[in-house]
């Protein structure tokens, strides 16, 4: 018997996506389901019953009946007291539901006996479950929206340009906190021709910022604001000063400021202090994508636009709902991946797999015991980054180990023992084999410095790319391997030939299978 699941209708005041749409409804058929909408559950987004109804799914005309009917529930927020009322013991609910700061909830749902799939506990770090990240794809919408907002209640145009009329300067835009919002705001601002300035506390998203046509304004001040899981932490005293030093200069130049930072489980940092709205020039707006969560400058007022010192304060926490087709349907071809996970065996029935990282993660509650939070996934071996210590000046003569990947007095041992190796062997072997032996030490050299340098989540990229060696070892190869040239005296050696055969025989493995790889590369990227 196929599993039926249930997309009812947003209960939240303000919340206009929906679970799943029309397109994706199809893809869930595929898998096995059958699927039922709660009777105007997409109005808001523009997916009316009818579209859910001509693709096959069937509509309920109440909630009870939506959740009366259903073995699975998909979600966008947390279900209220009635929802939860109505749940069906046994049955698997799929939503946010933010387990940290809702405990009450995680209790009343554990006593309903029911399975709890959490899309904001989702460990966000594995690669395989980028294609289920809800923050990601919900972040991004907000960080785009963000930037329209600011655009309709700013009096000017963002890009710069010179007509008969006169010359109107870019708008400059500054980003506070370059996360998924951030760097999605980045994008949008520089698309629409802004001059966009960022800053975070995070230093490896330098790079991204500067990809994505913006410029990272440093604080000076050496701490690294990385607080593990890709997250930030609180800054040390010191750093906040410098920082609100840094922020006063920008929001005294910037047109626009667009604040995203958040930090996991804390009120978000107050960065934009009364004075700077008032240093600003007025006509000047500020987003504060973090007003829900208390926001990052003092005059927000959540909910509302606001005017401070003669500067729009925009602090809407319906951002994402405000693109509700777009976000709705982000949101559903998560769910869709998702489901894809727990249903691998395409027959309309789900597996919780507890023994799997990515949906361990997710459950928080199954079977009504609560099983948040989740032990960390195991990971990949990321390459070793420097520990994030106060900068602290080391005496001249410290008696302490010098940090870092290596002590002193290995890389010391290491360097004494190759010295004199090569030194036999420069001693010892023929003058023919020692100018292949440097090529081959310069080799060994050049590709650990570029293997070891690359980050653990490129490897596979870079596996493609090694198919271009591979092909350059196969001509060599081939060379050695092809018969003497008629009336030529030289004979092959044999060994040279057999080790080319080698050679032949592995690079051809290598290559194929880096194109193995590109191709299914290539394919995640097709619609
Ligand atoms: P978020 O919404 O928790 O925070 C937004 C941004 O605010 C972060 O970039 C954070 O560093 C910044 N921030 C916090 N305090 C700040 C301060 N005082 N001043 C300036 N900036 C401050 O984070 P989000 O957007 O959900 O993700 C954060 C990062 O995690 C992103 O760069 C994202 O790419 C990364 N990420 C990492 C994953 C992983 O592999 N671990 C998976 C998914 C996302």
């Amino acid at each position: 018997m196929s599993l039926v699941i249930g997309i009812p209708r947003e209960v939240f005041a303000g919340e206009k996506r929906v679970a799943t749409v029309p397109e994706v409804v199809e893809k869930l058929i595929k898998l096995g389901f059958r699927i039922a909408v709660e009777s105007g559950a997409g109005d808001s987004a523009n997916c009316s019953d009818d579209a859910y109804r001509a693709v096959g799914a069937e509509i309920a005309d109440s909630a009870a009946n939506l959740w009366a009917g259903a073995d699975v529930v998909f979600k966008v927020r947390a279900p209220t007291d009635d929802e939860i009322a109505l749940m069906r013991e046994g049955s698997t609910l799929i939503s946010f539901i933010w387990p940290a700061q809702n405990a009450e909830l995680m209790q009343k749902l554990a006593a309903k006996k029911v399975t709890v799939l959490a899309m904001d506990a989702l460990p966000r770090q594995l690669s395989r479950a980028q294609k289920m990240d809800a923050l990601t794809s919900q972040a991004s919408v907000a960080g785009y929206r963000a930037v329209i907002e600011a655009a309709n209640a700013f009096g000017r145009f963002f890009n710069g340009q010179i007509t008969a009329a006169g010359k109107v300067p870019p708008a400059k835009v500054f980003i506070a906190g370059a996360g998924v919002a951030g760097l999605a705001a980045i994008g949008a601002a520089a698309g629409l021709g802004a001059v966009v300035r960022a800053n975070d506390t995070r230093a490896e998203v330098a790079d991204q910022v500067k990809s994505l046509g913006g410029e990272f304004v440093k604080v000076e001040y050496e701490e690294d604001g990385a607080g593990g899981g890709g997250y930030a932490k609180v800054m040390s005293e010191g750093f906040q000063q410098a920082q609100r030093e840094m922020y006063a200069r920008e929001a005294k130049q910037a047109d626009i400021i667009i604040t995203t930072a958040l930090i996991p489980g804390k009120p978000a940092p107050r960065l934009i202090t009364a004075e700077m709205v008032q240093s600003m020039k007025p006509g000047s707006v500020i987003v504060d994508m973090a007003a829900e969560q208390g926001g990052n400058c003092e005059l927000t007022v959540p909910g509302e636009a606001v005017v401070r010192h003669g500067v729009t304060i925009v602090g809407y926490t319906d951002l994402v709902s405000r693109l509700a087709k777009q976000s709705s349907t982000l949101y559903a071809t998560n769910l869709f991946r998702l489901t894809e996970e727990l249903c691998k065996t395409k027959d309309g029935q789900i597996d919780v797999n507890m023994e799997d990282d990515a949906i361990r993660g997710l459950t928080v509650i199954k079977d009504g015991e609560v099983t948040w939070p989740a032990p960390a996934p195991k990971l990949p071996a990321a390459p070793v980054r420097a520990a994030a210590a106060p900068v602290v000046k080391k005496p001249a003569h410290g008696h302490g180990e010098p940090s870092g990947p290596m002590a002193a007095r290995t890389m010391a041992i290491v360097f004494g023992v190759a010295a004199v190796l090569f030194w036999l062997v420069g001693a010892h072997a023929p003058a023919a084999f020692l100018g292949h032996f440097t090529v081959f030490v310069l080799a060994c050299f050049i590709g650990y410095m570029v293997v070891w340098n690359v980050k653990p989540a490129l490897h596979t990229p870079l596996m493609s790319v090694t198919n271009a060696v591979s092909s350059i070892i196969a001509i060599g190869a081939l060379v050695q391997i092809a018969p003497p040239e008629a009336g030529s005296l030289a004979r092959p050696d044999e060994v040279i030939r057999w080790l080319a055969l080698g050679a032949i025989v592995l690079s051809t493995i290598n290559m194929f299978g880096g194109f193995a790889v590109t191709q299914r590369m290539l394919e995640m990227f097709r619609k």
